[in-house]
């Protein structure tokens, strides 16, 4: 009798045809989802140190020789404006370590994009604030997640909670609108604070945004009991509020969008795991070191450093955009509904 082997057969993912992908129009992927956000990481580095984010200590940072300068950003943002790109955020690490962001703004907003925002934790907002807004800076999305200073402390284990609510109300006294403040929900570490966090927002006037706890967390803190899921967040908010839905997370957010029905406000939830956004998903990122990616969950990605450094040309780019797009996967970077790690973590991508 013959003997058999019982050999492992690994799912391959299907190739993806690249004779197929349009060389002109809109920047479309296989699944038909056309392409216009970018969000742009300036720096991998950051002055606070969030549990759902960083380790305490021995994060290693990026090479400085390996960051782009901002004429190679502008380069790449100004070739994925001329296919169609038309919005553009700004995120880190910490976006405003970086030194001289406004002069990367101005940069973007002579190239013409119609939005462009920053997220920031705000610790150095303040200075600041009047200098990004003059340089075109249209929006800005904070972060808060919690109101108890020693909570405060022990989530993001530097800075300090008043500099985040002073960089709240400078924001607002700027004139930046809206702005949003975004609040990542982890059960048995915050969500007792969903309703106090909201009332907040009902009284300064900011947009709210609860966010599920993502696997992309450089620390390992990250489990599945730790995780509130979008239904469970807004159960405990209509335990006080009456709220009607006024928007799906959509290509331009994706954030979940509701109103109160006793104030003229809105606020979200971003169910990216639960609720995940992934079928209408219009972004591109790019890294600080000059890695370009299709989605926050890739596996990989394409380094465009060398190509912006040796002045490539504006087919090059072009080609190379496409390709990137075309190979985008259709959720989470895994096409067969299993969310893997991402080869970077939120640090190095920017969110
Ligand atoms: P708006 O344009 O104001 O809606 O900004 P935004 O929500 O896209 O940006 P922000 O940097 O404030 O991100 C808020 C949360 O949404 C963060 O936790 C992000 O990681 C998450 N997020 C943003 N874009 C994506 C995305 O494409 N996929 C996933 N899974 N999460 C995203
Ligand atoms: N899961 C969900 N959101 C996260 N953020 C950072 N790490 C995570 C994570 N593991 C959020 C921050 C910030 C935005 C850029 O991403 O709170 O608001
Ligand atoms: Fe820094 Fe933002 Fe990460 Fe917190 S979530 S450690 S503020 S990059
Ligand atoms: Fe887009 Fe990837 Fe985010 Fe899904 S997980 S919305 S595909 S970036």
């Amino acid at each position: 009798m013959t003997q058999l082997n019982v050999v492992e057969i690994k799912k391959k993912p299907n190739p993806i045809l690249f004779d197929a992908m349009p060389i002109s129009g809109p920047l479309v992927d296989r699944f038909g989802r056309v392409h216009s956000d970018l969000r742009l990481s300036v720096t991998d580095r950051c002055n606070l140190r969030c549990i759902y984010c960083m380790p305490e200590e021995g994060l290693e940072c990026l090479p400085r020789e390996n960051i782009l300068r901002f004429e190679e950003i502008a380069t790449l943002a100004q070739a994925c404006f001329d296919l169609g790109i038309d919005t553009v955020r700004l995120t880190g690490g910490e976006p405003l370590v970086r030194k001289g962001i406004e002069n990367l703004i101005k940069l973007l907003d002579e190239i013409g994009f119609k939005d462009i925002a920053l997220t920031t934790n705000g610790i150095l907002l303040p200075k600041v604030a009047n200098l990004l807004k003059e340089a075109g800076l249209k929006r800005i999305n904070l972060s808060l997640d919690s109101l108890i200073e020693e909570r405060f402390s022990s989530i993001r284990r530097r800075g300090e909670l008043k500099l985040v609510l002073n960089a709240i109300e400078t924001s607002l006294q700027v004139g930046f609108n809206p702005v949003k403040v975004n609040c990542v929900v982890m059960s048995g570490v915050n969500d007792d604070e969903i309703l106090d966090i909201l009332e907040f927002g009902r009284k300064k006037g900011v947009i709210i945004r609860f966010i599920e706890f993502m696997p992309v967390d450089a620390s390992g803190l990250f489990k599945p009991a730790l995780q509130l899921s979008a239904e469970g967040i807004l159960n405990r908010i209509s335990e006080r509020y009456d709220f009607v839905k006024v928007g799906d997370a959509k290509d331009a957010e994706p954030a979940e969008r509701f109103r109160f029905l006793d104030v003229d406000l809105e606020f979200g939830v971003i169910g990216s795991m639960s609720r995940s956004f992934c079928s209408t998903c219009n972004r591109l990122r790019l890294t600080a070191d000059g890695a370009f990616r299709n989605c926050l969950f890739a596996t990989d990605e394409v380094t465009v450093r060398e190509m912006l450094r040796n002045g490539a040309s504006q087919k090059d780019l072009e080609m190379m955009i496409r390709r990137t797009v075309w190979g985008k996967r259709r959720d989470h970077g895994s096409d067969d509904g299993n969310v893997e790690r991402p080869n970077r973590s939120m640090s190095m991508v920017g969110g």
